[in-house]
Order: structure tokens, then sequence, then C-alpha cells
């Protein structure tokens, strides 16, 4: 009986021990706004290689490219309520559930990869981190670093305010940006990411902005001809999880969580310093025409600096939210 009995419960033993390491092995679904070749692709090939290399094998993260999961906005809503693990996405479209991170996407105020970097790895960055756990049941594990969003349309070259009259302008559905354009002369028409190549290529709207690695992973140079190098927002593209999930992971997986974010946003910054100079390069070789804002853009800073600053600090806090950010970037508060 016992020689009988042995193999069969060795059986039973491994296929419970197969099923309890299966359960315990996690496969992660991130949304990922973008497509391939995008900022926000590396960061996430970045986290996945990470935790794979830190959880032995064990656990892994899948990519959804181009909005398959849900537009950008709509997937900080999913993440919150635990329908959806992770998402890559512009931090613009996260500041309608936790205004304070609008801190970031106010004009004119990150003016170099170097000063994202400062930002987003300090106390600043931490606080906000945790900002987006309490307003939005979501946590911000690591951080892409895009280049600045330059204007691009269809129809003329721009290197003023004035030449900026009577385009539409697609913006992201983000009170700052919205006012920016507002500030610069303009009634910007705000539209989900997801809609936005359709859109200018149906020509409903005449640009956008977004930055040169977006652009071109995007493929708007099919739909756009002329580039305007405004500078006036340092594009900035979180990776979230979901709270609720983090929470129900045990300490180790959390560490591991982490750990995989950092090595990821550092692999995005190596990222951006690598082939931003490259990309520029073939949007131009693909017929697109970059042009710089005449007077070193001062009509555009100071018309956006002067409207819209003061009319977002209590979204973000306070004035103070603002001047710990100048004081940490070594400029005068206002
Ligand atoms: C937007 O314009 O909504 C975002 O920047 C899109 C993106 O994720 O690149």
């Amino acid at each position: 009986f016992l020689s009988h009995f042995k193999p069969a419960a060795a059986v039973a033993i491994a296929a419970l021990m197969i099923g309890a390491g299966a359960a315990d092995a996690k496969n992660f679904k991130i949304a990922v706004g973008d497509s391939a070749g995008s900022a926000q692709e590396a960061t996430g090939k970045a986290f996945v290689a990470a935790l794979e290399e830190k959880s032995g094998g064990k656990h892994t993260a899948t990519l959804f490219l181009n909005g398959q999961l849900g537009s950008e906005e709509v997937t900080v809503n999913d993440a919150a309520m635990g329908t959806l693990d992770m998402s890559l996405l512009a931090i613009n479209n996260i500041t309608p559930y936790s205004p304070t991170v609008g801190v970031f996407s106010l004009p004119y105020v990150i003016l170099s990869l170097e000063e994202a970097e400062k930002l987003t790895q300090g106390p600043i960055g931490e606080e906000l981190t945790q900002n987006t756990i309490n307003d939005a049941g979501v946590r911000i594990i690591a951080w892409t670093y895009t280049g600045f969003r330059v204007l691009t349309n269809s129809k003329k070259p721009v290197k003023s305010v004035a030449d900026l009259q009577g385009l539409v302008v697609r913006v992201p559905k983000n009170e700052i940006m919205i006012d920016t354009y507002k500030a610069w002369g303009i009634n910007p028409t705000p539209m989900a990411w997801s809609e936005t190549f359709t859109a200018l290529q149906q020509q409903v709207v005449d640009g956008q902005d977004n930055p040169y690695l977006t652009v071109n992973a995007m493929k708007f140079y099919e739909v756009q001809k002329y580039i305007t190098n405004i500078r006036y927002i340092f594009s900035i593209e979180p990776l979230i999880i979901s709270e609720s999930l983090f929470q129900g992971l045990s300490a180790d997986e959390q560490q591991m969580i982490l750990d995989a974010g950092q090595a990821a946003t550092q692999a995005s910054a190596q990222f951006l310093r690598d082939s931003e100079a490259a990309i520029k390069q073939d949007l131009l070789a693909k017929g697109m025409e970059i042009s710089d804002p005449e007077n070193g853009e001062e009509e555009f800073i100071k018309l956006a600096t002067e409207a819209v600053w003061p009319k977002f600090y209590d979204s973000i806090g306070g004035v103070e939210k603002l001047n710990a950010v100048l004081e940490t970037l070594g400029r005068a508060p206002v």
C-alpha cells in the first residue's frame, strides 16, 4: 500500500506547490497611453526588466500600448478602483484627480531635464506621491522624462504669439494648459489623448503640443508639418500603481516594485539623453520644419507666467508650494 501511496502523495504535494507558486507569481497589467518607441514604453520596459531581475524571474508585468486599456485620464480612475494594476501617463492627465501635481505643469517652472530630476526625486516628488495616494488612490512608483512639449501644427510656422492666432490647438483636459493658451490669446480645444491623432488627421484641430519623442512615436509627422520649440512644460509621465493593489502586496513585493520603479526612472532619463537629438533630426528628415520662438520666447513666457501662475496657487496648495519648487531650483520666489 505504502509503495503505491507515496508517488501519488508526492504528485499531490508537487501539484500543491506548483499551485501555490503560480498563485504567488504576479503579472501586472500596465496601461500605456503612447505607442512603441515612446518614452513611456522605454520606462515600462525598464520597469518590467528590473522587476523580473529583482524577483529572480518570479514576477513580471505586461505593457498594453496605445491606450488599449483606456485613455490616460480613465486609467487613473480604473487604477484607483483596483480594476487596473498600473498606468503610464502624462502627469497633466493626473492633475484633474490630484490638483497639487499641477505645480509641475505650471508654465516655465521646470526648465531642464536636470530640474525635472531634482524635483521628482527629492522631497517635493515624495510629497506629491503622497498627495496622489490620498487624493486619487494611486501611487507614483517611477517617473518618465519626455522633454519639452513643443507646439506642432499643420498650417504655418509659428514664431510669435501673433502667429498663433487663428490656430485651433488641442490640449489635454487640464485647466493649467487651457489657461496658458488663453493667456496667449487663443481658445484651445480640450480633448482626450486617445482622440488626438484622428482629430489632427481629420483637421478637426490644427495642432497640439507634446515632446519630440512623443510626436515621433505617435507618427504625428504624418499629419503635422511645423514645430515651434516652446518650452512651457517639461513633460513628466509617471508610472502609477493602484494603491489598493499595492497595500495588498507583501513587504518584499512592495520593495521590489519600488526598486524596479527607481531603476525605470534612471533608465528614462538616460533614454531621453540618448535619443532626443537623434529624434529631432529624424523629424526634420521626415519633412517637419522646426522654428524657435522669437526674442528667446520672451512674450510667451511673460504672458503665461503672469496670467497663469497666480490663478493656480490655491489648487497647487498655496503659493508656498510654488516657492518651495523655485527654491529647490535655486530661483527667486514669487
Ligand atoms: C497628452 O497630451 O494628453 C499627453 O501628453 C499624452 C501622452 O501621454 O504623451
